[in-house]
């Protein structure tokens, strides 16, 4: 299939930094390209001659400001809103002069998380139920959705332009427009911990999951209150001491699980080594990230997860230094991700485990 670019979406405000993240990442994997956006869109396209090749050098798990990676087929302009499906099956077909017809194993129609995209999200549904059947009758859709193969994408950025692209299921955010969409539970002490949920839903794969967390581990929960962080680590089946001078919500102790500490988190350090540590301290990222360097180098815990509050100038060049940091000064062999996440705002989150 042909290809010409990268789509990869962010949140609005972030394409500097994604721009700038696919521009070093792509480069470091020895490609000519360069990233085109504009600010507030919610995207960046980043084009290159061999876009194909460059899909697979950059995996999806190691962006840290893409939410979702496709790759684009085709850049549809000026469509016509009384028939863009006929555009679609044009290019499509188009395709096939450079490489084998694939059958697509599902479709979604999306937009970018943006002002300009929001409003398209009823166009999207409405123009998925459209092209579906037709893409089937033409042969380009299983029949019934099928993960194993690739997927077909069809990205608004208005009524009248729409990108065709596709992933790879194995290599790309599992959810539309990569948000995953998380409930607020009634008992949870703050919206912080959809930020957690999210960290352990993203960050870490099925078997992490069920390695990493089990019933009567121990972690530390670093500028804890109100107590969403400690709450979801309860919720893990984990006994937690939770650091902080602010007051927890009255029933997380009620559980009989969570110990609270009024102490300053950059100082507090465990009797005894813990499975995890996790870090929500609102503070200049680079101390934060040196004293969760600290945590591992000492081996005070084996797994964390911690946020980075960026500043608003600099921040890719920040995220990479920060990093950087953690990861020579914790001088140990670390499995390490980080992105920013859907209930991120200012920040990313990172996790980090031995190995
Ligand atoms: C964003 S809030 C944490 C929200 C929490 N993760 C939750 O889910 O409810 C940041 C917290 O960090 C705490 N904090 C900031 N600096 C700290 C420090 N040096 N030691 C301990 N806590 C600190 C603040 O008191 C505040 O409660």
């Amino acid at each position: 299939m042909t290809a010409d670019a990268l789509l990869c979406l962010c949140r609005a405000g972030f394409e500097p930094e994604l721009a700038a993240e696919l521009t070093e990442r792509a480069a470091e994997a020895g490609f000519a390209g360069y990233a085109r956006t504009q600010r507030a869109s919610g995207f960046v396209e980043f084009v290159c001659h061999d876009a194909a090749a460059l899909d697979r050098a950059l995996p999806f798990h190691q962006l840290i400001f893409a939410r979702q990676k496709l790759l684009r087929l085709a850049d549809l302009r000026e469509l016509d809103p009384t028939d863009r499906i006929a555009p679609i099956l044009a290019a499509l077909e188009a395709t096939t002069a450079e490489g084998p017809r694939s059958t697509f194993g599902e479709l979604w129609v999306e937009h970018p998380d943006s002002d300009e995209g929001k409003p398209l999200a009823g166009l999207a549904r409405a123009f998925a139920n459209a092209l579906r059947p037709a893409l089937r009758e033409a042969g380009w859709l299983s029949r019934q959705d099928d993960a194993s193969r690739p997927r077909l994408h069809v990205v608004f950025v208005s009524g009248q332009h729409a990108m065709l692209t596709r992933s790879d299921t194995r290599d790309a955010a599992p959810w539309p427009l990569g948000i995953p969409r998380l409930r607020m539970h009634p008992d949870a002490p703050s919206r912080s911990a959809l930020k957690l949920e999210e960290a352990l839903l993203t960050l870490l794969d099925d078997g992490e999951r069920k390695r990493l967390l089990r019933d009567g581990m121990r972690g530390a929960d670093l500028g804890a209150a109100p107590g969403g962080w400690s709450w979801v680590l309860v919720r893990n089946g984990l006994h937690v001491t939770s650091v902080d001078n602010g007051p927890l919500r009255p029933h997380l102790l009620d559980s009989g699980k969570v110990e609270h500490v009024r102490a300053d988190g950059f100082h507090w350090q465990p009797k005894a080594p813990l499975d995890w540590m996790v870090c929500d301290m609102v503070e200049q990222p680079r101390r934060v990230a040196e004293r969760m360097a600290t945590w591992m180098r000492e081996g005070w815990c084996r797994h964390t997860i911690f946020n980075l509050k960026l500043p608003m100038k600099k921040r890719w060049d920040e995220t990479r230094l920060c990093l950087d940091l953690f990861t020579a000064q914790a001088a140990r062999p670390m499995t390490v991700r980080a992105r920013q996440l859907f209930h991120d705002r200012e920040e990313i989150t990172v996790f980090a485990t031995l190995r």
